[in-house]
């Protein structure tokens, strides 16, 4: 049996399939001691003598693929791959997966939880209760209200199905939209622009890349309107966590809620953390009960199938990779 580090602390003490994928396929799972994000330094630690790994978003840096040479996978557990230095995965042979179509209806789920959250004022309302306090007021619909989804690949168009049984008129911007989607559903195909300045909550759905590093910034904030909400689900980094600080306390939106942060965990005296029209939760949203499982069987799998040879194409982030791949180092 050769061993696989499930580094995502979901799936720490867990019975699931994934294990039974490994298992058949002649591997063994081992577990970080630590049962939360590691750093550079534990994951360095943590793949010594490792050929795969089930990966969550901690580091692997061009340090931590060069100092491991028996490394053949980096299997996330998930569709993002902004954690993994992808260029040094490819220089040393490292195969890097992901698990598409695995948790876009639990990010959307979790997106509409905090649309609602921010609409229901449901932070406020509850502390203000649980601390003996009756302050009831009008909360804000959602219907008629129009929903900008940035970013309509599979996980937007979960959101823009939600949205749709709330009444919301949805406006998209996406460069490579699936056109009849956009057709069948009603959606306004529009520049970023157009949607920051139209919509009442804006809700980002795009990769972290460098093109997409700080997409809201000073700038587009300033962009939208003053009763408007920002949902962050996708990365942290493409906020600019500064310049959105500022625009709350300004004034310049209303509110914002946020699953994901520029360095997660965040410290705990984050600004942003402080603010009452700020709802926050952490890197939750891609991670229900059934998604978890399907995200760890699919990228057992596919370090399973790239140990026997085969080549899962559309799971593989880095194909430039195939010529230098070879399972056993010789
Ligand atoms: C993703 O990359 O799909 C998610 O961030 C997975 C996760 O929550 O770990």
């Amino acid at each position: 049996m050769q061993p696989v580090l499930i580094a995502p602390a979901p799936l720490a003490g867990i019975k699931a399939s994934f294990l039974d994928v490994l298992r058949a396929g002649g591997f063994e799972p081992v577990y970080p001691a630590k049962q939360a994000q590691l750093t550079e330094a534990e994951l360095l630690e943590a793949l010594r003598g490792i050929p795969a790994v089930i990966a969550g978003s901690e580091p692997y840096t061009a340090a931590v693929i060069a100092a491991h040479p028996q490394l053949r996978v980096i299997a996330r557990a998930g569709v993002g791959y902004d954690a993994v230095d992808v260029a040094a995965a490819t220089a040393h042979g490292v195969a890097v997966t992901i698990a598409p179509g695995t948790n876009q209806d639990a990010v959307a789920e979790h997106t509409f939880a905090l649309i609602l959250g921010l609409a229901k004022n449901l932070p406020s309302q509850h502390n203000a209760l649980k601390a003996g306090r009756w302050e009831r007021r009008a909360n804000l619909p959602v219907r008629g209200r129009t929903l900008g989804i940035v970013g309509l690949g599979r996980i937007g168009k979960a959101v823009a199905l939600r949205a749709k049984a709330f009444a919301m008129p949805l406006l998209a911007y996406e460069p490579y939209p699936d056109h009849s989607f956009v057709a069948e559903h009603g959606i306004r195909l529009v520049s970023l622009e157009t949607l920051l300045a139209e919509s009442d909550f804006v809700s980002l759905h795009v990769p972290l890349t460098p093109e997409s590093r700080y997409l809201i910034n000073r700038r587009t904030l300033g962009l939208m309107k003053p009763t408007a909400f920002l949902v962050n689900t996708a990365r942290g980094g493409l906020v600019n966590e500064a310049d959105l600080l500022q625009a709350l306390q300004a004034g310049w939106i209303a509110g914002a809620a946020l699953d994901v942060f520029e360095e997660e965990p965040p410290p705990a005296d984050h600004p942003l953390l402080a603010l009452e029209n700020v709802l926050v939760t952490p890197h939750a949203a891609g991670v229900d009960l059934q998604s978890r499982d399907e995200m760890a069987h699919s990228a057992a799998s596919a370090i399973v199938a790239l140990s026997r040879g085969q080549w899962p194409a559309e799971q593989i982030v880095n194909p430039e990779v195939r010529p230098h791949f070879r399972w056993s180092i010789s």
